[in-house]
């Protein structure tokens, strides 16, 4: 069993396993009341999104259906690109659906942007937005996300999914490289 102090020698505990834990718990209730006897299609957003939204889901009620998508707008570095590359089908039919879209962190704001540019362009009017962290200083769009779990300064975080160069995606919680 993996602890927090998993990797303490690379990276420093920022937010931990519990309040993650917590924050989830907190946002299914609201999101279970808001669509209660809705049918909604769940969007994640690979990579960063994976275990946000795996844990997300498990603790929803009403109906849905899962989807993946893939948004990249970060090479290997810590720095945006700016461009963002959407991939990915949509196996499922959208338009009678909500739809929501599961990301990690918004950071510039571009990947949302873009993805809720790309979702409008089909005919999906209904189009939420959940991001885990949100780092507002940062941004380089107007975008607003409907929901955030944790907004923090900007600082490069790792864990919980979130990577860098490809590594300590897996960490349950939230860390700073030291
Ligand atoms: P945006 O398009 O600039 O909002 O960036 C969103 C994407 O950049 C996220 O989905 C992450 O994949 C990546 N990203 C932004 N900030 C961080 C960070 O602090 N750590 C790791 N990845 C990040
Ligand atoms: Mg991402």
């Amino acid at each position: 069993m993996k602890n927090d102090d998993q990797y303490h020698d690379a990276i420093e505990l920022f937010i931990s396993q519990k309040e993650i834990g917590d924050k989830v718990k907190e946002l299914a209730e609201i999101l279970n009341k808001e669509y209660e006897n809705q049918s909604v299609l769940m969007i994640g957003v690979l990579q960063g999104g994976f275990m946000f939204f795996a844990d997300l889901i498990r603790c929803l009620t009403f109906d849905i259906t899962l989807d993946f998508i893939q948004a990249s707008s970060y090479g290997s570095n810590k720095t945006s690109s700016g461009e963002v590359k959407i991939e990915g089908v949509m196996k499922h039919a959208p338009s009678e659906k909500r739809v929501i879209l599961v990301d990690d962190i918004i950071d510039t704001g571009n990947t949302f942007y873009q993805l809720k540019k790309w979702y409008s362009e089909k005919n999906i009017f209904d189009i939420k937005t959940i991001a885990l962290v949100d780092k507002p200083e940062r941004r380089e769009v107007d975008f607003e996300v409907d929901y955030a779990l944790f907004q923090i300064p900007d600082k490069f975080i790792v864990g919980y999914g979130l990577d860098y160069k490809g590594k300590y995606r897996q960490l349950p919680y939230i860390g700073v490289l030291k």
